[in-house]
């Protein structure tokens, strides 16, 4: 049956392995095939070259590694099995059927994406599976341009060292304008200048790139042409600064540390009272950094925040940075999709605000998704892209022993990581060739995730009077305190870590916990009201439950499962009796 005509459960039960492994025999078999394809190669290739032939030693090597890879298979049986919808803690389930083979099956072969050379297959799918995410996400799937990174981390520092890149060039003319031309700089003005005014000036001063090297602070001496900078602007060059919601992921803080920025360079975009990023604190931001002169290297917004599963409003994000490139500032625009990217696929589950902030990821600069989070294959497979080639330039670095004619004339290396395997992008190339990254395949299941988070939150408050969900959720993922009317905050917290500690312990069900402090005032302010409690500290902690498990389509799952949670929450909650 064509993945059109099946329901979430039926897809859920042909394209994974089974919570209990009901696809066991089917992928022993495809395994095998995998295996057999592999051999074959092999032995056809160079069927006349000379083999070392029987050894005494085979069958005891044989038999010592058998053993050991028991004892490895056995002490694999005590990882936390994150395959059962049991396990709600964190963005990780079981990996999909097509995912696993494509993995294994391009694993095997070990090829090098660092280069055609190194991977004569594996790039070419690399590139097919690239253009698949990008007709998924709302770019075109020519003009697009990507890689498979080891996961949102990488991605998201490729986004940093593209706007970089991108503003260097920038400051790199103005600075060489101001030095040999008399031009006055102005530091925020010229970091946003944009491409079609650099290249006016770069052609009507007759520039070249290695000339306005001497210029560049990342190809150069940073501290060098920071003095300069200074010197040319008569102010001092304080460096540009990251806008990121309070809800960005650290790894926005580690880039900013990593890539010499410096922490401070990180300002928070506070939230508003249903946990997305603020646009009136956007615009206080931007402000702010206007009048400190601090250029605005990228701006990030994310679609599924780690912690709550909001998407923040890209659409109306989108529209301002519009706005602001028509008074000739260019602000790059990433959106961290590493967990919510492939809700674009799922349709019609979402109402029309987070339908339509989904629907603008197609227009950011750059976007990170991760296929190891809701598209279901193995770790560890990231994807960065950008929506087109001039997004995706970067710092050149030639690497003599390599030929990558691919790469044009200069050879240049264009990913952050070095060796990169195949194993991430045949594992998408397989899904999407297969389940499908739309409403009718992957779409339908996520949708399923969606309604099961809905429907696990009104069945615990069906049973668990003061369960507090934050609300709205956005997504798939659910938070939700215990508190009694009236009640300080910081008494419900208290509740939340022992009622956590308490399903830790227990083995039936695995969640995560999570503290929203200072940047999420207003969304803790509304939550508080909930129970018209006092806010008597800043951090609010919570019980976080994530819906990603595939098998939460099944209704019989939720009945079951959802009712034995709840159970376990009134059970818990009880021993810590909560006031009359
Ligand atoms: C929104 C977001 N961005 C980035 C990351 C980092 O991804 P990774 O752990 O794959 O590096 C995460 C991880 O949870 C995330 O939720």
């Amino acid at each position: 049956m064509p993945p059109s005509a099946s329901s979430a459960t039926n897809l859920a039960a042909g394209y994974f392995p089974g919570a209990h492994g009901e696809n066991a025999e089917w992928m022993h078999s495809a395994l095998t095939a995998v295996l057999d394809h592999w051999f074959d190669w092999r032995r056809g290739l160079f069927p006349n070259d000379a083999v070392p032939g029987p050894t005494p030693h085979r069958a005891a090597d044989r038999e010592t590694l058998a053993a050991q890879l028991d004892i490895l298979c056995r002490s694999l049986t005590g990882e936390t099995p994150t395959c059962t919808p049991r396990y709600i803690a964190h963005m990780k389930s079981d990996i999909s059927t097509p995912a696993l083979l494509g993995w294994m099956a391009a694993m095997l072969h070990n090829p090098n994406n660092t280069s055609r050379e190194a991977s004569r297959v594996g790039t070419r799918l690399e590139t097919e599976a690239i253009a698949m995410l990008a007709s998924m996400l709302g770019y075109g799937p020519t003009t697009a341009q990507g890689h498979f990174t080891s996961g949102g981390t990488a991605a998201n520092m490729e986004a940093v060292w593209r706007a970089r890149y991108r503003m260097d060039h920038w400051l790199s003319l103005a600075l060489c304008l101001a030095e040999t031309k008399g031009r006055a700089l102005d530091v925020f003005a010229d970091a946003h200048m944009g491409w079609v005014q650099f290249r006016a000036l770069r052609q009507s001063h007759d520039l070249n790139d290695d000339l306005l090297r001497r210029y560049s602070a990342a190809a150069g001496n940073p501290m060098d042409v920071w003095r300069r900078l200074d010197r040319a602007s008569a102010s001092r060059w304080r460096g540009p600064v990251l806008l990121a919601p309070a809800t960005a992921h650290y790894s926005w803080r580690k880039a900013a540390n990593i890539f010499g920025l410096g922490e401070d360079s990180l300002w928070s975009i506070g939230l508003d009272g249903d946990g997305r990023l603020d646009m009136d604190d956007l615009e206080r931001l931007i402000r702010r950094a206007r009048d400190e002169a601090r250029p605005i290297l990228m701006t990030v917004a994310v679609a599924g925040a780690t912690e709550t599963g909001q998407i923040d409003p890209l659409d109306q994000l989108q529209m301002r940075l519009e706005q602001l490139k028509a008074e000739g500032l260019h602000i790059w625009n990433h959106v961290d999709a590493a967990y919510g990217g492939f809700f674009q696929a799922a349709g019609p589950v979402f109402d029309t605000r987070t339908t339509a902030a989904l629907g603008a990821m197609g227009a950011a600069d750059s976007l990170t998704i991760d296929p190891h989070k809701l598209g279901y294959t193995p770790y560890a497979c990231g994807a960065f892209l950008t929506r087109d080639a001039a997004s995706y330039a970067v710092s050149a670095f030639d690497a003599p022993y390599l030929d990558r004619p691919e790469l044009g004339a200069g050879k240049w290396s264009s990913t952050l990581e070095g060796s990169r395997s195949a194993a991430g992008a045949a594992a998408v190339w397989l899904t999407g060739k297969t389940l499908g990254f739309d409403a009718d395949g992957l779409g339908k299941i996520l949708a399923e995730t969606v309604r099961a988070r809905r429907q696990f939150q009104a069945t615990v408050i069906d049973h668990v009077a003061e369960a507090r969900f934050l609300e709205p959720a956005d997504s798939n993922i659910a938070c939700f305190s215990i508190a009694a009317r009236g009640e300080p905050l910081s008494v419900v917290n208290r509740r939340t870590e022992a009622l956590f500690a308490a399903i830790h312990r227990s083995p039936e069900f695995s969640v995560s916990k999570t503290r929203l402090g200072e940047a999420s005032a207003a969304l803790v302010a509304r939550h508080v009201a909930r129970w018209r409690g006092t806010a008597d500290t800043s951090s609010l902690i919570l019980i976080r439950c994530v819906f990603t498990n595939p098998y939460w389509s099944e209704p019989n799952v939720r009945t079951a499962l959802f009712s034995e949670f709840a159970a376990l929450v009134n059970e818990e909650i009880k021993k810590r009796a909560l006031p009359g």
